[in-house]
């Protein structure tokens, strides 16, 4: 190569460093400040503004394209089929055999067929048209953030499967797009709509179990019979490729929403710890052949947080060895306790539940599973107190109804022109712990100091509600 070539392309360099110095907005990545790994957050460009409590107008009939049509998509189909508010527009799938199978679904479900889409690219098509309001999300984790910021630039609203990200890059991109597009970026977290966790939300910001200082969550299921069905086999390779809590949501979601997570606290500091790969590493070497790669993904993996607010979380992932299935969804407060896995327990003191007329009141024991039934239709949650819904979602399903519960919000929510259950900073808060529990594991177990993805807000909210 000729010298003043090598130089040019020297100096290019240079400068392509310097300019990227130059701009902290991009820089997603952490450093090692006293034994405690520091992210920086970069700082809200001008031309946007915080998500906080947005709503859009109204929409009367929320026209929707679907993405994804595997064994999660189809699902969603048949929900919004008995969705009054919501019309299914577009379909999309990598393959069209999967996309035609779901027309066959929606003719089988006495509806209109919607317009097809397929190929690696097709979502782009679907994001173009001017007549789809919201896009819905369930393909690989790894396609999550690109999909969602192509359609949020297209001005269409996006609901995404969990995780929504698997970087604290990609929840920046879902914070700056949405912040930047004023379009709704919401989380599909389904489990924060089950019923003993909507009573238990309830309870707590009724103050039953007093001030609530610990909880716990966490995804335990023993994927065995479905490592085989995920297309391409996404999920196994992600899993290979990275240690930590690679699927934290379900756990994290309903007790942040306990905890008002950045509607007056912050979830502040965590560490995380794994185990061995050891019926991981068996797996792999059965899959790929013995030696072929080192699974990474720790046969189970605790993380610790501490909020700012002096209150603790603790999420567990373990989805490779043989055990029941187990949220763990347990709240401590000072004055009471409750516990849904393996049998849904509660326990609080008389003198902060005088409703409930329930004699003999003690935290110390569980009270009689009639006394609970009792409490969990005293304490039901508002939004599962519309008409006959509870009956309709346990009748179309979905993890016993909770899916439905959730589509049914976003569509009230969306139509009504109200802000959304969940925002685009719990989807990023939520989602990050893929990538943080990851790099306190591969640095020794170290504290990670947790990105404050509203940028100083926090605190603006005062406590979480659905808006109604
Ligand atoms: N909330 C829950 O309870 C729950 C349950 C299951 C799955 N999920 C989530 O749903 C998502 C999908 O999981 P799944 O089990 O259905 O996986 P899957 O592999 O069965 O389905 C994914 C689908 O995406 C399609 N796809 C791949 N690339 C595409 C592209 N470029 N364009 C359009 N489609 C493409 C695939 O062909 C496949 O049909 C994941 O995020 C998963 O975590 C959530």
């Amino acid at each position: 190569m000729h010298s003043h070539i090598r130089l040019s392309l020297c100096l290019l360099a240079a400068l392509a460093s310097l300019s990227l110095n130059a701009r902290p907005k991009d820089d997603y990545g952490y450093r090692v400040r006293n034994g405690v790994i520091v992210y920086n957050v970069p700082s809200r460009p001008s031309d946007q503004q915080s998500m906080l409590g947005f709503a859009c107008d109204p929409i009367p009939n929320v026209r929707v394209g679907f993405i994804g049509l595997g064994s999660r998509g189809p699902g969603a189909l048949k929900r919004f089929a008995h969705l009054e508010g919501a019309t299914i527009t577009a379909l999309c799938d990598l393959l069209p055999e999967r996309v035609e199978a779901a027309q066959v679904m929606l003719d089988e479900l006495n509806i209109p067929r919607a317009d097809s889409y397929s190929g690696e690219e097709g979502y782009k098509e679907l994001c173009l048209r001017d007549d789809i309001d919201l896009v819905y999300l369930a393909v690989p984790w790894q396609l999550h953030t690109t999909m969602a910021v192509y359609a949020m630039e297209h001005g269409k609203h996006v609901a995404i499967e969990v995780p929504a990200a698997t970087s604290i890059k990609e929840c920046w991109e879902l914070v700056n797009t949405a912040e930047r597009t004023r379009r709704h970026c919401i989380m599909l977290e389904n489990c924060c709509y089950d019923f003993f966790e909507l009573t238990c939300l309830n309870m707590a910001q009724k103050g039953v179990f007093g001030e609530v200082v610990h909880v716990e969550g966490a995804y335990c299921h023993n994927l065995d019979p479905f490592w085989d069905k995920y297309q391409g086999d996404w999920r196994m390779l992600f899993n290979r490729e990275h240690s930590g809590d690679v699927y934290p949501t379900h756990g994290l979601g309903p007790v942040c929403q306990v905890l008002n997570i950045h509607r007056g606290d912050k979830m502040d500091v965590l560490v995380s710890m794994d185990s061995d790969a050891f019926r991981g590493q068996e797996i792999a070497d059965r899959r790929y052949g013995k030696g072929a790669c080192k699974y990474a993904n720790g046969d189970n993996t605790s993380t610790l947080i501490r909020t700012r607010k002096g209150k603790t979380i603790l999420i567990e992932h373990s989805t490779i060895t043989p055990r029941p299935y187990d949220r763990m969804y347990q709240i401590q407060g000072t004055e009471g306790f409750a516990n849904k896995y393996p049998n849904q327990g509660i326990a609080i003191g008389s003198s902060l539940a005088p409703d409930l007329d329930i004699e003999d009141l003690d935290a110390e024991h569980y009270m009689s599973a009639e006394a609970r039934d009792s409490a969990l239709v005293r304490y039901q949650h508002p939004i599962t107190r519309t008409g006959d819904l509870v009956q309709l979602a346990k009748k179309v399903g979905g993890h016993g109804g909770m899916d439905f519960i959730m589509d049914y919000r976003l569509i009230y929510c969306l139509n009504h022109g109200l802000p959304l259950d969940m925002d685009v900073y719990d989807a990023a808060e939520w989602s990050s712990l893929v990538e943080l529990t990851e790099v306190s594991i591969t640095n020794g177990y170290k504290p990670v100091l947790i990105p404050d993805f509203t940028r100083g807000e926090w605190d603006r909210t005062d406590g979480l509600q659905f808006a109604r």
